[in-house]
């Protein structure tokens, strides 16, 4: 426990800057995406980025998240260690070092991995023959984002030769769809592009089953994109990761409301200077650089105020409302990027009304 003071206590007594995560939103959050991923008829599989939270996996595992999606090795480790058996790793393990780890964590089982090329197969299927280990893995699909991942047409060409090297073993496909964010503002065409990616998707799925590969697992995986991807038939899992938090860009792009956000950066006003402009003590340390989809800087700091501008300790707040703000006032930030926010914290305040009754650490960090 890294939090210097007893517990419970007002927010008001918290040292400032700190992370908050209001627990009824919170709860919230988990049972209506875990909802909506039962009605869809899809399995959830919550990224860990967003929260890198144990307290919190396990708060979505009781509410029947399947499994979760790790970015990075530490979270894959984290998430093994703390008994969850059901981890897609959903990035690529280039590298001795990710190779190594990727064949010992497969030797103990329970992770499926992510490939979209032959060249980051090959390694990865030597050091698995040598251990005399199978790898399952998903082939990634660049439905649209233009990051990771083959071009849909190409899956099939990509499993063949796959297929050729040894102990490997093809699970299905998975995508992450965050290019939709791109339709800010229009949320009747995110929705529309969402079901375009579902579709694409499972026509990759049946591409593979014509080709004679297996293919049980049809994975999509956004925020956004979780009130259509998931809803196409043939998709068999989701991987929404903000959710939990959501955030002022998920606001932005009316995937919540302001009042669903559960995460807040507590600051202080230190400084009100003589035109008028208020300093809190949160800056990009606090919040991170994460920018705004809305134009908002660097978050959302309650009754029209924004931080507009920020240095690493210091946060510049402005809006019609700064010129009642005081020293020593309190605000409530929402950030624009809860994932981003959160890998810049030991640790979260559990806020219950206006009590901080609890800390969560963070693990696997970098
Ligand atoms: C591979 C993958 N899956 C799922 C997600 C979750 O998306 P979101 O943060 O929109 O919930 C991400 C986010 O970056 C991702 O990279």
């Amino acid at each position: 426990m890294r939090h210097p003071i007893a517990l419970p206590v007002p927010l008001g007594a918290l040292p400032t800057p700190a992370l908050l995560v209001d627990r009824d939103r919170l709860a919230a959050n988990i049972s209506a995406m875990a909802l909506a991923a039962r009605q869809a008829g899809v399995g959830l599989r919550p990224h860990f980025k967003t929260s890198k939270c144990l307290a919190i996996a396990q708060a979505q595992t009781a509410a029947g998240a399947l499994g979760f999606t790790a970015a990075t090795a530490a979270e894959v480790a984290a998430l093994r260690d703390a008994g969850v058996s059901d981890v897609l790793w959903a990035h690529q393990p280039v590298g001795p070092a990710k190779v190594a780890f990727a064949v010992s964590i497969a030797t103990r089982g329970g992770v499926t991995f992510a490939l979209d090329s032959v060249e980051v197969a090959r390694p990865l299927s030597a050091a698995a023959a040598d251990a005399g280990v199978r790898v399952p893995y998903l082939i990634e699909v660049d439905s649209g984002l233009g990051r990771s991942g083959v071009a849909p047409q190409h899956v099939p060409a990509l499993a063949g030769e796959l297929a050729a090297l040894p102990n490997l073993l093809l699970r299905g496909v998975f995508t992450h769809e965050g290019h939709l964010s791109r339709h800010i503002g229009d949320r009747s065409g995110l929705e529309k592009a969402g079901r375009g990616v579902g579709e694409a998707m499972t026509s990759v799925a049946e591409a593979l089953h014509a080709a004679g590969f297996p293919c049980d697992v049809v994975s999509v995986g956004s925020t956004p994109g979780a009130t259509s991807v998931p809803y196409v038939p043939g998709v068999t899992e989701a991987r929404p990761g903000t959710y939990v938090f959501f955030d002022a860009n998920q606001v932005a792009l009316r995937s919540a409301t302001l009042e669903q956000c559960a995460l807040n950066v507590l600051a202080r006003v230190i400084t009100v200077r003589a035109d008028g402009t208020a300093i809190i003590d949160a800056g990009t340390k606090a919040l991170s650089s994460d920018p705004s989809m809305a134009g908002n800087g660097f978050g959302l700091a309650g009754d029209g105020l924004t931080v507009a501008a920020a240095n690493e300790e210091h946060g510049f707040v402005s809006g019609p409302g700064t010129a009642g703000l005081r020293v020593g006032d309190l605000l409530r930030v929402v950030p624009n990027h809860a994932c981003g926010t959160v890998n810049m914290w030991s640790g979260m305040y559990v806020v219950d009304g206006e009590n901080a009754v609890e800390y969560w650490e963070t693990v696997a960090r970098h």
